[in-house]
């Protein structure tokens, strides 16, 4: 199967609430559970695909998040303090989703926990549920913040490749639209130091935006701080 372009497919997504009633087909199910196998295994997290399932976008709160016709979602769970990795690899997925021409939404707090029935493992937290399938709309592109508040240049030109990147970190999904993370590109050109401010679930947006930074400066030879 042809997927999209991924930076293609990093522009084209929105969070999306309202899914029509279209299974996702047999094939997409595959190339998805393969995407989850892999990441499950590099992460040291579990990552369950969930179909066919309308409760979990029940109740009050789903309501509030104004949620529609939700059948499938992907849950993440795994020990404590792992956000920003939950951010890093589920990002992985839902620009996978997009690949595979469908929509999505990561969803931290807007769900029915109780209608939820991945049992945990001892020590196991229930980070975060994405929700995904055939959106009834494509969402829309989301505010940013000026981005002089999101990142520092320490050195004197700024290269090609951190601007990529950091037009990358501008289409990252973050709770509540907070952007809430620095990026700074430090004196040698090289290094980039990033870190996440306070705020809901900041350390999963910023794993998240790294993951989009990376994608964003290509095969720029920079390294992490
Ligand atoms: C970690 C995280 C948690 C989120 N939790 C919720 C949520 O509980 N309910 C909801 O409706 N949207 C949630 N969102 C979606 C954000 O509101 C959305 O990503 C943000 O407004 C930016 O819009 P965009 O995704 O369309 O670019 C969450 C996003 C992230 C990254």
């Amino acid at each position: 199967m042809q997927l999209l372009d991924i930076m293609q497919a990093m522009r084209l997504r929105h969070s999306v609430r309202s899914y029509l009633d279209h299974p996702i087909e047999p094939e997409k199910v595959e190339i998805l559970q393969s995407a989850i196998n892999e990441i499950s295994a590099a992460s040291g997290l579990r990552v369950h695909l969930i179909l066919d399932e309308p409760q979990a976008f029940t109740g009050p709160l789903a309501h509030y998040g104004s949620f529609k016709g939700c059948k499938n979602y992907i849950v993440i769970t795994g020990e404590k303090g792992r956000d920003e990795d939950v951010g890093y690899y589920g990002e992985k997925l839902v620009l996978l989703v997009q690949q595979l021409g469908m929509n999505s939404c990561w969803v931290a707090l807007t769900y029915n926990r109780a209608k939820i029935s991945v049992a945990l493992q001892k020590g196991e937290k229930l980070h975060i549920v994405i929700a995904i399938g055939y959106g009834a709309n494509h969402g829309v592109p989301h505010k940013n913040k000026p981005l002089a508040q999101l990142c520092t240049i320490e050195c004197t030109q700024t290269p090609l490749w951190f601007e990529n990147a950091m037009a990358a970190v501008l289409k990252a999904p973050t709770a509540v639209n907070q952007q809430k993370f620095h990026f700074t590109l430090c004196a040698d050109g090289k290094t980039v130091r990033a870190k996440a401010l306070l705020g809901p679930c900041a350390k999963m947006d910023l794993g998240i935006a790294k993951y989009h930074f990376e994608l964003g400066a290509g095969d720029a030879d920079f390294i992490w701080a």
